[in-house]
């Protein structure tokens, strides 16, 4: 297997699972917005107030692009990756996809305190987390090899649960 790529709402547990998840694999892990902060010197919010969410979404594009063409790899995508087709057709096509699928209300309590997010500076948070969540959960299934509920607060359990279904 070359890649494992995981894909989910913000505060799906994306990084935590995918950092354990390569370790017990013996493969290297990278974040795609931790990526993209190293390469412009400047965190996500920056990005997207010097460039709005068009530039940051190009740069997210070309990291993709870059990463999942890297042999050996546990990928963890940004919550809106799968939003373009071009994203979406790379994914798939690279790597074994991973969905790890997490309940709405489970994501607003696991992102209501964080300031890090630029998407969810707005008026009623909540209300966009839900709406981001209707909107996208048919796009991560369109391209998921393998469905995981990361919604249980035990990532060890959901770790096994993917080891499981990539026997
Ligand atoms: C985004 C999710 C973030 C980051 C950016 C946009 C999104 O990544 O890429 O703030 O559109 O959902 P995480 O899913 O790692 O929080």
């Amino acid at each position: 297997m070359d890649r494992i790529i995981l894909i989910g709402m913000m505060g799906a547990g994306k990084t935590t699972i995918g950092r354990e998840l390569a370790k017990r694999c013996g493969m290297r892990f990278v974040d795609c917005d931790h990526e993209i902060e190293a390469r412009t010197g400047v965190s996500v919010p920056t990005i997207f107030e010097i460039e709005g969410e068009e530039g940051f979404r190009r740069r997210e594009t070309q990291v993709i692009d870059e990463l999942t063409c890297t042999p050996g790899l546990v990928i963890a995508t940004g919550g809106g990756a799968v939003l373009s087709p071009l994203n979406r057709t790379m994914l798939a096509e690279r790597g074994v996809v991973i969905y790890l699928n997490v309940p709405p209300q489970v994501l607003w309590e696991r992102t209501r305190h964080d300031r890090n997010r630029p998407l969810l500076r707005v008026p009623n948070p909540r209300e966009r987390i839900f709406a981001l969540h209707r909107e996208r959960d048919p796009l991560y299934r369109e391209i998921a090899d393998i469905i995981v509920d990361g919604g249980r607060g035990n990532p060890g359990g959901t770790i096994r649960q993917i080891r499981k279904a990539l026997e």
